[in-house]
C-alpha cells in the first residue's frame, strides 16, 4: 500500500475523490494523513470523518514560508508519507519543499495545462474562449502549476456556460483522474525521463473528443 498523504486549504473534494478511491478492497494506496493551512477547511472534517489522522499548520503562524514548509516537511515525514497530493492547497511552496519531494509531490489543475496556470483557470478558458477544457495531473517544480504531466481529461465549453457551471463539469472529471493517477503511481507504471512522463501499460484513447462534434 502506498502511503499518501494530502495537502488542502478548503472544500476538500478532491480528498474525497481520493477517501471513496482508497474504500475499494483492490486499491493500492491509503491516506494516512492530511494537513489544511486553513483551519476552518471542510476537507479536514472529510478527513476526520473517514478516520484519517490532520494537522492543521496555519501559515500566518510561521515567520517565513521556509519555516512554514519545514514544518510540513517534518509532519509528513513523521506520518511516512511516500507520496503528497496537493488537492486545492493555496499556498506557493518553496524551492527546497518542490525539490525535497521531487517526484513525490502532485498537484491537480483545473485546465488543460500548460494553458491556463494559477488562479481562476475555468475563467481563463471562458475568456479565452476554448472550446475544449479540463484537468491535468502532474508532478510539482517549482513554478506555480509546472511540471511534467502525468494525465489530462477534457470536457467541452458550451455557449451559455459560465464559470460555475464549467468548473463543475472539470470537478466531476478531477475526482476521476486524480485517484487513476495516484493508483498509477502506487503500481509503479509512472516514469519521469528528461521532464517527460511515461506510463507503462496504458492505452490512449480511441477518436478525438471534439467540440463541436465531427457529426
Ligand atoms: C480543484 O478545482 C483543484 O483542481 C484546484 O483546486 C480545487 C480544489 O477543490 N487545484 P477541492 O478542495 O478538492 O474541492
Amino acid at each position: 500500500m502506498l502511503r499518501v498523504a494530502v495537502l488542502l486549504s478548503g472544500r476538500g473534494s478532491n480528498l474525497q475523490a481520493l477517501i471513496d478511491a482508497c474504500g475499494a478492497p483492490d486499491f493500492p494506496a491509503e491516506i494516512i494523513h492530511v494537513i489544511s493551512n486553513n483551519p476552518d477547511a471542510v476537507g479536514l472534517l472529510r478527513a476526520q470523518d473517514a478516520g484519517i489522522g490532520t494537522s492543521v499548520l496555519n501559515h500566518r503562524e510561521y515567520e517565513t514560508r521556509e519555516a512554514f514548509d519545514t514544518e510540513v516537511t517534518r509532519v509528513l515525514e513523521d506520518a511516512n508519507a511516500e507520496l503528497v497530493c496537493l488537492a486545492g492547497f493555496m499556498r506557493i511552496l518553496t524551492e527546497g519543499f518542490v525539490s525535497h519531494w521531487t517526484d513525490r509531490l502532485l498537484n491537480i489543475h483545473p485546465s488543460l495545462l500548460p494553458s491556463f496556470k494559477g488562479l481562476d483557470a475555468q475563467q481563463q478558458a471562458l475568456d479565452a474562449g476554448v472550446k475544449l477544457a479540463g484537468c491535468s495531473v502532474h508532478f510539482v517544480r517549482p513554478g506555480v502549476d509546472e511540471g511534467p504531466i502525468i494525465a489530462q481529461a477534457a470536457v467541452p465549453v458550451l455557449d451559455d456556460d459560465d464559470a460555475k457551471a464549467l468548473s463543475a463539469r472539470i470537478l466531476a472529471l478531477e475526482h476521476r483522474l486524480y485517484p487513476r493517477v495516484v493508483r498509477l503511481i502506487a503500481e509503479g507504471r509512472v516514469t519521469v525521463v528528461d521532464e517527460r512522463v511515461t506510463i507503462s501499460d496504458s492505452q490512449a484513447p480511441t477518436g478525438a473528443l471534439s467540440n463541436p462534434s465531427r457529426d
